[in-house]
């Protein structure tokens, strides 16, 4: 049983983007730049917003956190992202979702010129990744690709199971994992008989919100786990979508919670930050 490391993995990518953000200031004299928009006061979406602002730094990325309270209208949403679309310094525009209930997502996210759609939830970066063009990949399914082709993991003709059918995780999972050549299946909470599915599967993706839901007698020997679940117990304890001790006796390779996908997350969004910046026209 090998344990996936996202941390390790992670921080290699960081590595990958300074040297790559380095190279942009020196050969294009180009900063990249990326603007994350926080609504509201959640505090979970506070942490990440956070925590990106931070890896920016890190990286060598200028990075701007435009904090705007949940009582905004819409329109003075649409009017921030109109103002970063046109700010040449800015190559990518994130905004940090759940939006709150009076805000309508898909017209923000429409709103993102798609070129520095860094997040790639503008409905012209989906149809492109669906079509297998060049295209920004959400970030979570994006590192969770980059997890396979790091640890040599083949997938094409391998039987997929993607439980969870969100537009940020399990959609563009599949779509990645369908590009690749995978047999893939997607499960959401109406799915009749989750257990059959899961012990058809060579790859089990979970990413629900619900805590330790995989357990090791839904799955088969060797399968490999992909846990992008982070969920707070009330002891304080971060835990995953799968039993990990349980799970872990019967995978090939599975990904720990915390230190697995989460890390990905940020360390792809920066590599789409860079990506942006190659884009820029100068
Ligand atoms: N909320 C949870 N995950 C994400 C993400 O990847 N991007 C944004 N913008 N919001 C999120």
């Amino acid at each position: 049983m090998t344990i996936l490391d996202g941390k390790a993995l992670s921080n290699k990518i960081k590595d990958e983007v300074k040297v790559e953000v380095e190279e942009l200031i020196k050969e294009k004299h180009i900063t990249p730049g990326l603007a994350v928009i926080l609504v509201g006061s959640d505090a979970a979406s506070a942490t990440y917003v956070a925590s990106k602002a931070k890896s920016c730094k890190n990286a060598g990325i200028y990075s701007v956190v435009h904090e705007m309270p949940d009582t905004i209208t819409q329109e003075e949403l649409l009017e921030t992202i109109k103002r970063m679309n046109e700010n040449p310094s800015l190559d990518g525009i994130l905004v940090q979702l759940p939006l709150p209930k009076h805000i309508d997502t898909t017209t923000v996210l429409e709103a993102i010129d798609p070129l520095k759609d860094v997040d790639g939830f503008h409905p012209y970066n989906v149809g492109r990744m669906v079509s297998n063009l060049d295209s920004f990949l959400p970030a979570t399914p994006f590192g969770v690709m980059r997890m396979f082709e790091e640890y040599g993991i083949d997938l094409v003709g391998k039987n997929a199971c993607v439980i969870g059918s969100s537009d940020i995780v399990g959609k563009p999972m599949a779509s990645l994992l369908i590009n690749a050549k995978a047999t893939v299946t997607v499960c959401n909470s109406r799915t009749k008989d989750l257990k059959a599915q899961t012990l058809a599967s060579d790859i089990v993706i979970i990413a629900v919100g619900v805590p330790h839901l995989l357990k090791a007698d839904m799955i088969k020997e060797g399968v490999i786990v992909i846990d992008v679940g982070i969920n707070r117990l009330d002891t304080g304890k971060l835990t995953g979508d799968a039993d990990f001790e349980d799970c872990k006796t019967k995978s090939s390779f599975i990904t720990p919670v915390p230190g697995g996908v989460g890390p990905m997350t940020i360390a792809m969004l920066l590599k789409n930050t860079v990506k942006a910046a190659y884009l820029r026209e100068t």
